[in-house]
């Protein structure tokens, strides 16, 4: 068993802006259930010292920057620790940790995620005075791609350096900036090079987790294969397919604590796979809390996520019109690109009675839109995993999903076969355009039509195996390689 530092972003219900979160506040504690010593290593945000629980000073680091506090708590309700790294000139800023209130990106996010690496490699090597350095240090995207990359620099023996791992939750945000910043930050020299953090002349921030980390993997197997193409590799996929034999693919779980029908408490009516009947109560309600015509019969249709060109709204933007008319119901939530924001509002003002959307970041409500709607709407153009058609899927909301990364990896296509043989879960389409949305919603409502067949496909997603368990394994024989790895 392991002692693993556990270095994120973001980690819920400490902060979250999507995805990553939601793994960082479950997969540690699957870990720790399988008997490893797991500590989170996260940004002091105000939101995150006001919601760890038994907040205290741990010690005090002193860095080039200057001195930083080390805050230790426990992620609520958990017993795994997190520690959080307190320079409040960097991460005392309320709201989204990366970007500014005009919705661009800090100007000083280099200096701050340098800073935490920097704080990482202090623990890990064992220079923060802790009695305690991790065997392994997980990483996650390019907020904490420095880590692997300066822990090589450091001249150590191999007993005395962690194991690293990387973990990539997606591709397309790299964390790149101009060579004054690798200048200004005091970069070792020797991590300019194209082999290393270079990357057209720019440094990139992930280009130190792919390159130096022991063990590189991402959250779906399929997305692991995908990343490996130009297609999918956003610049990167050279690179990844070099270290092909040091990738792997892990799918993500979900927490079942939090996502769960039988037991969460923002729903109208609690319900589990074998009494469907209280998803109807729920789809009323969701009905009445976005002022759409209570209508049993009418397919409601939900998404929930971030609005990018990643998620493919653009998609749902065009065919929204259309599907108004066949007639669907369709209820949105979310926050991105203000064209897409524009838009969707713009629907809802044409189709009152059939669209409506909250244009907003809301916990609760994406747990209702779960629980109420019919089927759950991904049209991603790529998907390193998702955890929202995870989340469909328990809920008894059938997931449409386009066949990429993780989606492919998670939904089954109700097609002949897998209707006879009961491994239907989803709608899963192919080409990413409006023609093929509309068509894969026009089978959903098709077979929407027959209850039967609904129900079987329904019942099919909410008794998959979805928990951490599985996952939290794979994790544990990967940070074994990593190690043996390292010992070679
Ligand atoms: P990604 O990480 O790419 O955003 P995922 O499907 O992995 O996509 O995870 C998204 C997570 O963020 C889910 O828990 C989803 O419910 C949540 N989420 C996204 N947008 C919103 C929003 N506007 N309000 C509430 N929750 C949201
Ligand atoms: C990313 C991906 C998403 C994934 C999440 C958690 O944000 O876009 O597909 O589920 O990370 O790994």
């Amino acid at each position: 068993m392991y002692k693993v530092l556990f270095a994120t972003s973001e980690a819920y219900p400490l902060i979250k802006t999507g995805g990553l979160a939601d793994v960082s506040g479950s997969l540690p504690v699957a870990l720790q259930s399988l008997g490893h010593e797991v500590i989170i290593l996260l940004p002091a945000y105000p939101e995150a010292c006001q919601r760890t629980e038994k907040l205290k000073t741990l010690t005090t680091l002193s860095l080039p920057h200057g001195e930083v506090k080390l805050l230790e708590g426990y992620l609520p309700g958990t017993k795994v620790k997190v520690w959080l790294v307190d320079c409040s000139v960097y991460f005392n800023r309320p709201g989204n940790p990366y970007l500014g209130p005009d919705g661009d990106p800090w100007h000083d996010n280099a200096d701050r995620f340098h800073l935490f690496a920097q704080v990482a490699i202090a623990i890990a090597t064992s220079k923060a005075n802790l009695n305690w350095q991790p065997d392994i240090v997980h990483c996650n995207d390019w907020q904490t791609g420095l880590i692997p990359a300066l822990l090589h620099t450091e001249s150590l023996s191999h007993e005395q350096k962690a194991t690293t791992i990387f973990t990539i939750h997606n591709i397309a945000y790299q964390g790149l900036f101009p060579y004054s910043t690798f200048i200004a930050l005091g970069l070792p020299e020797e991590l300019w090079s194209s082999e290393a953090l270079e990357f057209h002349d720019q440094v990139s921030f992930i280009k130190g987790g792919l390159v130096f980390a022991d063990r590189v993997n991402t959250v779906s197997p399929n997305y692991a294969k995908e990343i490996q193409s130009p297609e999918y590799g956003y610049g990167l996929d050279g690179l990844l397919l070099h270290r092909s034999d040091r990738l792997s693919g892990i799918l993500n779980g979900i927490d079942d604590t939090v996502w769960n029908p039988e037991t969460d408490p923002y729903l109208k009516t609690n319900y589990d796979h074998k009494k469907l009947a209280g998803k109807k109560k729920n789809k009323a309600a969701l009905q009445k809390e976005y002022k759409l015509p209570n209508e049993p019969n009418t397919l409601l249709v939900g998404l929930v996520g971030r609005l990018v060109h990643q998620k493919g709204i653009d998609l749902v933007i065009n065919s929204l019109p259309e599907l108004a008319t066949l007639p669907v119901q369709f209820v949105a939530l979310g926050t991105g690109e203000p064209a897409y924001e524009h838009a969707l509002r713009d629907m809802a003002r044409l189709f009152p009675k059939q669209i409506s959307v909250n244009i907003g970041y809301d916990e609760a409500l994406a747990h209702r839109i779960e629980a109420g709607a019919d089927v759950f709407l991904m049209p991603s153009r790529f998907e390193p995993c998702g955890l929202n058609q995870l989340y469909s899927l328990r809920y008894g909301t059938v997931p449409i999903v386009r066949r990429v990364g993780g989606l492919a990896d998670t939904v089954v296509d109700a097609a002949p076969e897998t209707l006879k043989d009961k491994t239907a879960s989803g709608i899963v389409f192919d080409n990413a355009d409006g023609e093929s949305l509309y068509a894969a919603v026009i089978r959903a409502k098709e077979l929407y039509q027959d209850k039967k067949i609904w129900k079987q496909i329904q019942q099919t997603g909410m008794r998959g195996e979805s928990s951490w368990k599985h996952s939290a394994q794979q994790y544990t024989q990967l940070y074994e390689l990593a190690i043996k790895d390292c010992q070679k």
